[in-house]
C-alpha cells in the first residue's frame, strides 16, 4: 500500500486488513461496557440486527464506492460530483478518523501497559494508574508514535503479514477464555444478563448506542472501507468478503461478552462500570486462573496488536485524502496527521482523574454520556459523527451516483448479487438512511 495506489496481495490480504480495521478496542473494550451500560441482553439483541440490516449492506456501498474510483472518501465523492457540497460528507470522514483515533489511542496505550503489570502480576489500582498524567500521556504519545511507523511505512508488508499469524491465535485465545469463564461460579447470573433481553430496558440512547456500535466495531461510517476499498481488485467478491469481515468482528464481540459477564457476576461486581470494566474484570480473573499472568500478558499483547491493526485505518484514512488530492508524500504528511492526533487526544489522555477540567468536562450532557473528555470525544465521533457520516454516504451512493451503478460495481467478482440488487437498492435508499435518521433524531429528543 506505500505505493500512489497499491493493491491487496490477495483476497485474504484484504479480509485480513479489513477485518484487523474492524476487529479492535471496540470489540473487546467498548462492546462489553456499553452493553453493561445499556441493561445487556436487549441491547446485544438490537446490536446483532443492525449489524446484519444496516451495517452489512452499508459495508457493501463503501466498498464498490472505493473500488469504482480508486480514491478515497473525498476523492471518491468528488470523481463522481466534481466540486459538490456532497465532498463535506468526505471531509467529515476524515476529521472523525482523526477524532476517533485521539481517543482511540489512549485506550490502546493502557492495553500496552497491562501487558507489563500481567507480566509482572502487579497490576495495581485502575484509577489510580490512569489518574497518572505523565504515564498516560507517555502511553498515548507512544501508541501514535508505533502507528505512524507502519503507517509512512505502508501497511501492506509489516503488518498484513502479522496479523494473518496473529489473529487467528487471538481467536483461539478468546475462545479458550470464553470456556474458563463459563466454568466459573456464578457464571449463569451473567449470562442471563447479557443473553437474556429485558426489552423495557430499550430508549432510543439504547437504540443509538446499539447503532453506533455497529458501525464503530465494523469500522464504517467514515470511509475507511472506501479507503481499503479503493485497494481492492475487480475479481474480488465484495460480498463475501464483507461477510466474513462482519461475521469474524461480530464473533469476537460476543466472545468478548461470553468471557466478561460471567466473570463479572462471579466477582459480584457493577456491569455499568463504562469504560473501565475490561481493565478491572480480566486482571483480576487471570490473577485468579492457573497460569494467569502468562495467560494475561498474552491476551493484552494480542489486544494491542488488534488496537494497532485498527488506529492504522484510522490514520490511513486522513492520510490517503492527503496524498490522493493535494499530492504530498507520504513519509512527511502521516507526521502532520500525527501531530494533530497528539494535541487533539493529550486532552483524552488527561481526563480520566489526571487533570480536573478534562475529566469533568461536560460539554455534552449527562443523559448521553460520561462528563470526560474522552468520554464525550468518543460519544461525538464514535456515535455522532459516523451517523452523520452514514446517513450522508448512503444518501450519496443510494440517489447521487445511484444504485445501478454501485449494484453492477458490486456484481463484479459477485454474480450471484444480480438476484438481490432490488433488495439492496431499497435498503440503501431507503431503510439506511432512515432508520439512522430516526435513531439520531429520537436521541437528541427531538421526538
Ligand atoms: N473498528 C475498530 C474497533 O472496533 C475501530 C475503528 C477502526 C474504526 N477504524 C474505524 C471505527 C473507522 C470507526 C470507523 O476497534
Amino acid at each position: 500500500m506505500s505505493a500512489p495506489r497499491g493493491q491487496w496481495n490477495s483476497k485474504i490480504g484484504f479480509i485480513m486488513a479489513a477485518a484487523g480495521s474492524a476487529i479492535g478496542l471496540g470489540n473487546i473494550w467498548r462492546f462489553p461496557y456499553v452493553v453493561g451500560e445499556n441493561g445487556g441482553g436487549a441491547f446485544v439483541f438490537f446490536y446483532i440486527i443492525f449489524v446484519i440490516l444496516i451495517g452489512l449492506p452499508y459495508m457493501f456501498a463503501e466498498l464498490s464506492l472505493g473500488r469504482a474510483t480508486q480514491k478515497n472518501p473525498v476523492g471518491a465523492i468528488n470523481k463522481i460530483r466534481p466540486k459538490s457540497f456532497w465532498r463535506l460528507a468526505g471531509f467529515l470522514g476524515v476529521i472523525t478518523g482523526v477524532g476517533i483515533l485521539s481517543f482511540y489511542a489512549v485506550i490502546a496505550g493502557w492495553t500496552v501497559a497491562y501487558i507489563y503489570k500481567m507480566f509482572t502480576g502487579n497490576v495495581g489500582d485502575f484509577s489510580a494508574f490512569v489518574a497518572d498524567p505523565g504515564g498516560e500521556v507517555f502511553l498515548f504519545v507512544l501508541f501514535v508514535l508505533i502507528t505512524t511507523l507502519i503507517v509512512q511505512k505502508g501497511v501492506s508488508e509489516g503488518i498484513e503479514k502479522w496479523s494473518k499469524i496473529l489473529m487467528p491465535i487471538f481467536f483461539i485465545l478468546l475462545l479458550s477464555l470464553v470456556v474458563y469463564s463459563l466454568t466459573l461460579d456464578g457464571a449463569s447470573k451473567g449470562l442471563e444478563f447479557y443473553l437474556k433481553p429485558d426489552f423495557s430496558k430499550i430508549t432510543g440512547r439504547t437504540l443509538l448506542a446499539a447503532l453506533g456500535q455497529a458501525f464503530f466495531s465494523l469500522s464504517l461510517g467514515m470511509g475507511t472501507m472506501i479507503t481499503y476499498g479503493s485497494y481492492l481488485s475487480k475479481n474480488d467478491n465484495l460480498i463475501t468478503s464483507s461477510v466474513s469481515v462482519a461475521i469474524f468482528d461480530t464473533l469476537i464481540a460476543l466472545f468478548a461478552g461470553l468471557i466478561i459477564f460471567p466473570a463479572l457476576f462471579a466477582m459480584g461486581k457493577d456491569p455499568a462500570a463504562g469504560p473501565a470494566l475490561v481493565f478491572v474484570i480480566l486482571p483480576e480473573m487471570f490473577l485468579e486462573m492457573p497460569g494467569g499472568l502468562i495467560v494475561g500478558s498474552l491476551f493484552f499483547v494480542l489486544l494491542s496488536v488488534a488496537a494497532l491493526t485498527s488506529t492504522i485505518s484510522l490514520l490511513e484514512v486522513p492520510v490517503s485524502y492527503m496524498i490522493d488530492d493535494h499530492k504530498v508524500d507520504r513519509k512527511k504528511i502521516v507526521w502532520g496527521v500525527a501531530g494533530f492526533t497528539l494535541l487533539l487526544g493529550i486532552p483524552s489522555a488527561l481526563s480520566q482523574g489526571a487533570n480536573d477540567f478534562f475529566t469533568n468536562f461536560g460539554l455534552i450532557p449527562a443523559s448521553y454520556t460520561g462528563p470526560d473528555f474522552l468520554s464525550q470525544m468518543s460519544f461525538l465521533f464514535g456515535d455522532i459523527a459516523l451517523a452523520v457520516g452514514a446517513i450522508s454516504l448512503s444518501i450519496f451512493v443510494g440517489w447521487v451516483w445511484g444504485v445501478d451503478r454501485a449494484s453492477d460495481e458490486i456484481e463484479q467478482g459477485a454474480p450471484f448479487f444480480r438476484k438481490t440488487r432490488w433488495l439492496w437498492s431499497f435498503i440503501i435508499r431507503y431503510v439506511i438512511p432512515v432508520v439512522i435518521l430516526l435513531v439520531l433524531l429520537n436521541t437528541v429528543h427531538i421526538f
